[in-house]
């Protein structure tokens, strides 16, 4: 395991070695969630882990985050060259099967995410349609990314758009029966 910044070490490896499944928050930056390991880009007194999550693999363990919170990050991951596919994948491999992936961001082309200059990657709710092997229109299966169950989504095409995903196992025998278990898919 590559380590993280020093400061945050000794929680960290706390958090890891009790194996209950850490919470993290991609892009937490000044305001991250109570309780959450943070992990951002910029140096701030707030970040817990210092690195460039469009770099991978990140410095952490498989499996090792029950919860992971992504509070408007995901606008900022370039989708060229396949790198927002490779960060969800590795959002996957971080995350404990059975664990839940939380987005929160700007509906794409809302004005909140057409006024900020670095805003790269608009995504829509069909976008998480594409990494959901067992969704009805069968867009996973273009580029057949890691397996989530599309769970939940609520949107405002001129504001925000919230998503939870679920991790699927890699088995995909489990798929349906996962998929019953964690509940109907439910569009707010
Ligand atoms: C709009 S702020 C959101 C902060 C916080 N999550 C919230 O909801 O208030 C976006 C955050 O993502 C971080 N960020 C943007 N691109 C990143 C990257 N490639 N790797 C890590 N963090 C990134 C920024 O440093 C910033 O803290």
């Amino acid at each position: 395991m590559i380590l993280p910044s020093a400061r945050a070490d000794g929680k960290l490896a706390r958090l890891l070695a009790e194996n209950a499944g850490i919470h993290l928050d991609l892009g937490g930056g000044a305001h991250p969630q109570r309780g959450f390991i943070n992990i951002d880009i910029r140096e701030l007194p707030e970040v817990d882990i210092v690195h460039d999550l469009q770099v991978i693999p990140w410095p952490l363990p498989d499996a090792c985050a029950s919860r992971v919170m992504a509070s408007h990050l995901v606008e900022h991951i370039s989708p060229a060259g396949g790198v927002f596919i490779r960060f969800m994948n590795e959002v996957w491999r971080v995350t404990k099967p059975g664990g839940e992936f939380m987005i929160s961001m700007p509906y794409g082309l809302s004005p909140g995410f057409v006024q900020d200059p670095t805003h790269c990657n608009p995504c829509n709710e069909a976008t998480w349609a594409y990494f959901d092997p067992l969704h009805q229109s069968r867009l996973w299966e273009i580029y057949k990314p890691r397996p989530w169950y599309y769970r939940y989504v609520s949107f405002d095409p001129m504001w925000n758009m919230e998503v939870l995903l679920i991790r699927h196992n890699e088995d995909s025998q489990l798929w349906e029966k996962e998929r019953t278990e964690w509940g109907p898919m439910n569009f707010a």
